[in-house]
């Protein structure tokens, strides 16, 4: 009898035992869960096809994605831009001088400018780092201007970027390489105007007027605060 009731005690005990842990198994599952799906979600990866000097170029940089990063930030947590400063510029090899020389849409300046910005993501390749002196860039460099020294400088300064090494490059062999990669990128894409938006491998026409919605879209992981509804 004693024994029996011993037996059922310990039982009851395992029991208990058992339901708690299952309990808090429960929760660090949830837990865990909700962890994985934040570390794990990856950026939108969006990449814009461009030339400095097309108005819409300007518009978009300065206005769409300007809101944009507004709510998701240029961390890279939710976006991971990339931009593409060529366009519907041309290229040919000059064999004698081991260059190639580049024809923009909108003249000699755009030349330069898409060079100025190929020149400043190779120096501060992150976008959090490089964004503001591209903004700050596209809204000081207007069509027809080819003036594009002082506003490396004052954008430079303002944005905490390298303008001695930028302003080299732009000249250098080494930013005809670079602007190079980004004509072989953009003729790589297909691109067809400018803006050209792509996410994720794709091209998205309405992400030229609102990338915002268009990246909230994309977001696999939980929607950050200011996503539209
Ligand atoms: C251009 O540069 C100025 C600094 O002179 C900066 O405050 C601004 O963001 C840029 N844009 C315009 C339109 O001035
Ligand atoms: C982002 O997309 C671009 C263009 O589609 C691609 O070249 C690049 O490798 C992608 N980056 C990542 C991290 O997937």
């Amino acid at each position: 009898m004693k024994y029996t009731i011993l037996l059922a005690l310990v039982a009851m005990a395992t029991a208990a035992d058992a339901a708690s842990l299952c309990k808090n198994e429960d929760t660090a599952v949830a837990d865990l869960t909700e962890a994985a799906i934040l570390e794990t979600a990856p950026p939108v990866n969006v990449t814009l096809y461009y030339e400095c000097q097309c108005g819409g170029c300007q518009q978009f940089i300065t206005d769409v994605l300007s809101k944009a990063v507004d709510v998701l930030g240029e961390k890279g947590t939710y976006m991971d831009f990339n931009f593409v400063p060529y366009g519907n510029a041309q290229e040919s090899y000059d064999k004698s001088k081991k260059r190639w020389v580049f024809t923009c849409q909108h003249g000699p300046g755009e030349c330069w400018g898409n060079l100025v910005e190929t020149c400043a993501i190779h120096y501060k390749p992150k976008f959090e780092d490089h964004y503001k002196f591209i903004h700050c860039f596209e809204e000081n460099f207007s069509y027809p201007s080819s003036d594009w020294k002082p506003v490396l400088e004052k954008c430079g300064k303002l944005h905490n970027m390298p303008v001695e090494e930028i302003g080299s490059c732009v000249t250098s062999d080494i930013g005809n390489q670079l602007e190079h990669q980004m004509a072989e990128r953009t003729v790589a894409h297909h691109v067809q105007w400018v803006p050209w938006v792509i996410i994720n491998g794709v091209f998205y026409k309405d992400a030229a007027d609102d990338l915002l919605t268009a990246v909230c879209k994309a977001y696999t992981g939980p929607k950050p605060k200011g996503c539209p509804q």
